[in-house]
């Protein structure tokens, strides 16, 4: 079988789940990592070695037939404007989805491109799932859901069916989310939380049931 050649940009925690998840995809081989922050050479997964930041890419590209890859960073507003960088740099490169073989995926689910689903999630029946999402390890995507792009779940996140996840908002750990909840964009829900009530855009909300419990501009850290 033809293998493409791809990067993961991004060689931290993250990074390294994603080129774990591509190496188990037949259709792709992992050449090595990008990051602009990891000294070049220093090995970071398995035998892959970070090869250069952002700026190399098109030499890279060139030099080892690499068509492109995907983003494997965790933070929701970082990936985006690393997404934009590579865009502006390389306007060739193909973002592609790693989906774990373990995942379970609906034939009538939707799944935009550059988006990381780990193993052992599930994305229901007629699930839309925008661009450089991560539905992360176990969680729990359910049907009629919609994530716009650059949303991320965590591990052990549950939704119920017609939930609705803004753009850039992070879903935290283990949290859990009522059928028929919209979260607004940019938006952050706690670990463990049971969102109950629709979750306003621009704010933090968590506990059991979920509170507002303050506001949030785009880009601040919530990881
Ligand atoms: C929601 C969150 C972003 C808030 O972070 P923060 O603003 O830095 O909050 P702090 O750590 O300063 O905590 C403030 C208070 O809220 C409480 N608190 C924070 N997060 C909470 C949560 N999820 N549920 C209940 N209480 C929480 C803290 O215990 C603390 O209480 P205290 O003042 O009585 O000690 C963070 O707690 C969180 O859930 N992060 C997500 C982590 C995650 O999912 N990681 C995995 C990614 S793969």
């Amino acid at each position: 079988m033809h293998r493409k050649n791809i990067v993961v940009i991004g060689a931290s925690g993250h990074g390294k789940v994603v080129a774990d998840i591509l190496s188990q995809m037949p259709g792709y081989r992992v050449v090595g990592f990008i990051d602009a922050f990891i000294k070049k050479g220093t090995v970071c997964f398995g035998d892959l070695t970070v090869l250069g930041g952002e700026q190399d890419l098109p030499e890279l590209m060139a030099a080892h037939q690499i068509t492109g890859g995907i983003v494997g960073i965790g933070d929701n507003w970082i990936r985006s404007q690393v997404v934009a960088k590579i865009q502006a740099i390389a306007p060739s490169f193909e973002f592609i989805n790693a989906i774990h073989p373990s995942a379970v995926i609906s034939d009538t689910a939707n799944i935009g491109h550059g988006n990381v689903i780990a193993a052992n999630a599930v994305i229901n029946t007629n699930a839309n799932i925008g661009d450089h999402c991560i539905v992360n390890t176990a969680a729990c995507i359910d049907h009629d859901n919609h994530m716009d792009s650059y949303a991320s779940v965590a591990p052990r996140v549950v939704t119920g069916g017609n939930v609705a996840i803004g753009a850039y908002t992070a879903v935290s750990i283990g949290a859990v989310v009522k059928h028929g909840i919209s979260i607004g964009e940019q938006s952050i829900v706690g670990a463990g939380a049971v969102v109950l009530k629709p979750v306003t855009s621009f704010s933090i909300w968590y506990g059991v049931p979920a509170r507002k419990m303050g506001e949030r501009k785009a880009g601040d850290k919530y990881l």
